[in-house]
């Protein structure tokens, strides 16, 4: 029996076999999950091929794949409507999505912000989550409640030089999830969000000065050492699963202790 037997869901965010939800769909399967999936789509298709190699990886042929640039209304609305046409109801949706300029995502470039960049960074890695459970709530997509996720990291909290605008959004992620999580708790939909470590990903090249943030968890975490996808996965198969049905709008470290030390 696996803990997630039975449960089927979506996950926003695979853009190669590096990206933390390509780790947290291998624990969700892993325990006994079914995942649909969306890719950011471009022109030449590569976006496509790169998402649909890195989900093969994992085992899973011919998986259920749309297009979505999740700034589009669209988009989420035809994602979200297929979902419903399709199976009627889903139990989790998985948002691992955030973009921001990097030319603003440099050390001491952060009050170089332009509006437009910040719009941006807020708009694709904190509105999202929102435009997310709204459909869920409209289309009473969740009718025997369900558990939403999204992926936040430390800069949200405190400052992490060269991470800037991006922990503007994540500081608006995290508290969008908790309103979200009252108004959607009527529903029994819970919504939570980890904040992961640094990890090697696409989205972590572009943060200026991401190479002390790794040094700094390997010195001053309490575990003294980085965190590894894997880990993440598995809080994720946590909060999906019926082990945490009180847990809603929290948000949890998974970092290695990084955050409770004060140096
Ligand atoms: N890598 C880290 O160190 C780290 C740490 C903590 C939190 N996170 C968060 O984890 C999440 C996943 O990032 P990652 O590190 O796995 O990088 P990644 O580059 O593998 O994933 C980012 C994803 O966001 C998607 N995306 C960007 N703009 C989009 C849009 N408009 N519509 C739909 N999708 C869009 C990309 O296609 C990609 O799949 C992000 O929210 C990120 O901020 C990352």
């Amino acid at each position: 029996m696996g803990l997630l037997d039975g449960k089927r869901g979506i996950v926003f965010g695979i853009a190669n076999d590096r990206s933390y939800a390509w780790f947290i769909t291998q624990e969700l399967v892993a325990h006994g999950a079914q995942c649909c999936f969306t890719h950011l789509p471009d022109d030449k298709g590569k976006m496509e091929r790169r998402c649909r190699q890195a989900i093969e990886e994992l085992g899973i042929t011919d998986p259920w794949l749309m297009p979505c640039d999740a700034t589009k209304d669209e988009d989420l609305d035809a994602v979200f409507a297929k979902l419903k046409q399709d199976f009627g109801s889903i139990d989790f949706v998985i948002h691992s999505i955030a973009f921001a300029d990097r030319q603003f995502l440099q050390l001491d470039y952060f009050h170089k912000t332009t509006r437009q960049a910040w719009t941006q960074a807020l708009d694709v890695s904190a509105y999202t989550l929102l435009a997310m459970g709204q459909r869920v709530a409209n289309l009473e997509l969740m009718p025997k409640g369900g558990s939403m996720l999204a992926m936040s990291y430390y800069g949200g909290e405190k400052v992490c030089p060269g991470y800037n605008v991006m922990g503007i959004a994540k500081a608006a992620l995290e508290h969008t999830a908790r309103y979200l999580a009252y108004e959607l708790g009527k529903k029994a939909i819970r919504v939570n969000t980890i904040s992961g470590g640094p990890l090697r990903t696409l989205a972590a090249s572009a943060v200026g000065g991401i190479s002390e943030m790794f040094e700094h968890m390997e010195r001053k975490s309490a575990m003294r050492r980085n965190i590894t996808g894997e880990e993440v996965g598995r809080t994720a198969v946590y909060l999906v699963s019926d082990l945490s049905t009180g847990v809603t709008g929290e948000n949890i470290h998974v970092d290695a202790g990084f955050s409770i030390v004060g140096l």
